[in-house]
């Protein structure tokens, strides 16, 4: 595995070897396997979870990490070619990263969606930039559209539950927020699902279907695994028999870009907040899985997060196991 950008791109051999690698470090977190070894982390965009995990990952590890956040503590960087640079961005990608990339061994970026033009961010033209210009390993710490180490310690976390990967059912469910939020996690999370082999159902309300790219990509993850991938906006139909509702908030795309047609198309559907009345026709044990950060009594009931089915603490410490194991194979420490 020579990066780290989305799990689609990985062979089966390499994603069963990254789940049990991640496995055998949770039980056994320190080593100095990566003494020396340094971790670069480009966070274009806030995080919590993200950057913590890396940090503490590599230091278990015996390895450093250090931090850049550009137009904060460093230059705003331009990621565009052949501009002229006469404005709020005081250094490009094409010299940043490979500096970068002769102190660091491997490199991180976190790069949000721009949010305003659909078609370019299905191009991943900020991770393309980075993956263009990096010399060493890069890891997508979530992307335009994707965010591989959340659907990794995702499905370690569906692995530690004992969900069924044949026959199980996880409905992705969109939950109502203040704000249009991007793509990138209901895509990792429905084709992490699918590539699982997991039965699935998209659960939306009308006008936000996810877009015809990522429901194609889920649908060939499914075809790969032996899963199955559907939608409707019927709730009682999507959580019928379902093990998991893994709840997320999305833009909608017809209006991809137009924040006042998009907040009118959402103003009506703040009920689409998870309650536990959600969980009727699911499985009786059924879990609610959510990457954090959540909005409470906004996308999802205190009932549900502090209940018996919530599961996203255990997500997020899968985040240390899992990206502990992308970083070792990245660097080829067995
Ligand atoms: N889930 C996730 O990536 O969390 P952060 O945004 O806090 O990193």
């Amino acid at each position: 595995m020579k990066n780290f950008l989305h799990l689609p791109e990985l062979d089966d051999t390499t994603l069963r070897d990254l789940l049990a690698r991640a496995r055998a470090i949770e039980k056994t977190p320190v080593s100095d396997a990566l003494k020396g070894r340094v971790l670069g982390l480009v966070f274009l965009n806030p995080s919590l979870r993200t950057l913590s995990s890396f940090q503490a990952g590599m230091a278990q590890l015996g390895g450093s990490s250090f931090v850049i956040t550009p137009g904060q503590g460093t230059w705003a960087l331009e990621m565009q070619d052949g501009v002229v640079m006469d404005g709020a961005t005081a250094e490009h990608v094409r010299e940043a990263v490979p500096v970068l990339c002769q102190y660091a061994d491997l490199l991180g970026v976190r790069c949000f969606a721009g949010g305003k033009d659909l078609a370019l961010d299905l191009t991943e033209p900020v991770l393309g930039a980075f993956a263009r210009h990096a010399t060493k390993p890069l890891i997508n710490m979530e992307s335009a559209i994707d965010h591989p180490c959340q659907a990794l310690a995702d499905w370690k976390t569906l692995d530690d539950l004992e969900i069924p990967a044949r026959g199980g059912r996880f409905t992705l469910s969109w939950a109502w927020h203040p704000k249009a939020l991007p793509l990138a996690v209901p895509t990792a999370a429905l084709s992490m699902a699918a590539r699982r082999g997991m039965d699935v159902t998209v659960l939306r309300p009308e006008g936000y279907a996810l877009p015809r790219e990522v429901m194609a990509l889920a649908h060939s993850e499914a075809a790969r695994s032996g899963g199955s991938v559907r939608e409707t906006s019927d709730r009682h139909e999507g959580l019928d028999g379902a093990h998991v509702l893994y709840a997320k908030s999305w833009q909608a795309p017809a209006c991809y870009g137009d924040s006042e047609k998009e907040a009118l198309l959402r103003a009506p559907l703040r009920e689409w907040c998870v309650a536990e009345d959600w969980f009727r026709p699911a499985q009786k044990d059924a879990v609610f899985m959510h990457c954090l950060p959540v909005r409470r009594n906004v996308k999802v009931k205190d009932e549900v997060l502090d209940g018996p089915r919530s599961r996203v603490i255990r997500q997020a410490g899968n985040r240390l196991h899992a990206q502990k194991a992308v970083l070792l194979s990245l660097l080829g420490v067995r």
